[in-house]
């Protein structure tokens, strides 16, 4: 039995070390050297290869090694073999990282007195405290409700908006289509972490980003597919938001000449925000393959329906 990692290489061997200590009854291989294909029950990789089916014709559970699926063209995975997207600690943890610094950033203006600086100018701006600065998260899966659970800690008004209904404590929790409008309207941050999906995709657009508060900032650490990027720089040029701090972007990285790498208003990180860690992941799909063999639904297990 053999489980295939099929991604990053240098990654693929902290991986094997992980297999090698933890489960080493586990044949571990990273890809391009397969061995026996037939051999492959398990792959894990960031999309999985066009000829999956003819290429590891006896494979059971398909892993992503992020927590996106949308990388993922899942015609090429048969209906029945489970796909499992990455819902591990260390994702999380390096989420709740980079949104916190972000929110922290905007809230303390970092970005206004960078500006500032540049010009070499010395302006004080009033400080706002944490509980007169609305927060809020579109998504509330897991990444979403972590990153809440952390900003309340700092006093922000925490909000989160949902496709179906959520119940956070200390959070104000708005849920499909009607709640949108409502939700935007008290939200001064607006940060993005819904899966892309058909239903998602250029969800961050004119219509939506309008129905901010004058003066909003956004922070984007879904997809680049979420966001359209020439209704951000209208917005932008309008006034109606002040800044948007991206970690991903459509596409990515782009062009050399595109107008956002250096609008004042736009802070871009080349999609760090976060990202697996094979110490915590592996535990993870160890936990997985326990279940997979014990008949259980494995942690993070994708509804194809859905798309997430
Ligand atoms: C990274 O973007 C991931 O999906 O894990």
């Amino acid at each position: 039995m053999t489980f295939l990692y099929k991604a990053d290489p240098s990654r693929g061997q902290q991986w094997a070390k992980l297999f090698a200590e933890r489960a080493p009854e586990v044949g571990f291989r990273v890809w391009p050297d397969l061995g026996d294909a037939r051999e492959v029950r398990y792959l894990a990789a960031w999309a999985p290869p066009e000829d999956l089916h003819t290429l590891l014709p006896n494979v059971e559970v398909v892993f992503s090694t992020g927590a996106g699926i949308d990388q993922f063209d899942l015609s090429l995975v048969p209906p029945h073999i489970p796909v499992v997207r990455m819902v591990e600690p260390g994702i999380v943890e390096g989420m709740v990282e980079y949104v916190t610094q972000a929110v922290l950033s905007l809230h303390r203006d970092i970005f206004t007195y960078g500006r500032q600086q540049a010009a070499h100018e010395w302006g004080p701006l009033p400080v706002l405290s944490a509980s007169e600065r609305r927060v809020g998260v579109l998504g509330l899966g897991m990444l979403g409700q972590a990153v809440l659970e952390r900003l309340k800690l700092f006093n922000f008004r925490c909000a989160g908006w949902s496709r179906t209904p959520r119940d956070i404590d200390g959070v104000e929790c708005f849920a499909g289509h009607e709640a949108l409008a409502p939700f935007l309207a008290r939200t001064d941050v607006l940060i993005c972490l819904l899966p892309l999906t058909s239903a998602t995709r250029g969800i961050l657009d004119k219509r939506l980003l309008s129905g901010l508060p004058r003066g909003a900032a956004l922070i984007n650490v879904g997809r680049g597919g979420h966001l359209n990027q020439e209704d951000l720089l209208d917005l932008l040029h309008s006034g109606h938001l002040s800044q948007a701090i991206l970690d991903v972007t459509d596409p990515e990285p782009l062009p050399p000449t595109h107008p956002l790498w250096t609008h004042p208003c736009v802070r871009i990180t080349p999609h760090i925000a976060s990202a697996t860690r094979p110490d915590t992941a592996v535990e993870v799909v160890l936990e997985n393959l326990r279940r997979h063999r014990e008949g259980r639904p494995m942690i993070g297990q994708i509804d194809r329906g859905q798309g997430y």
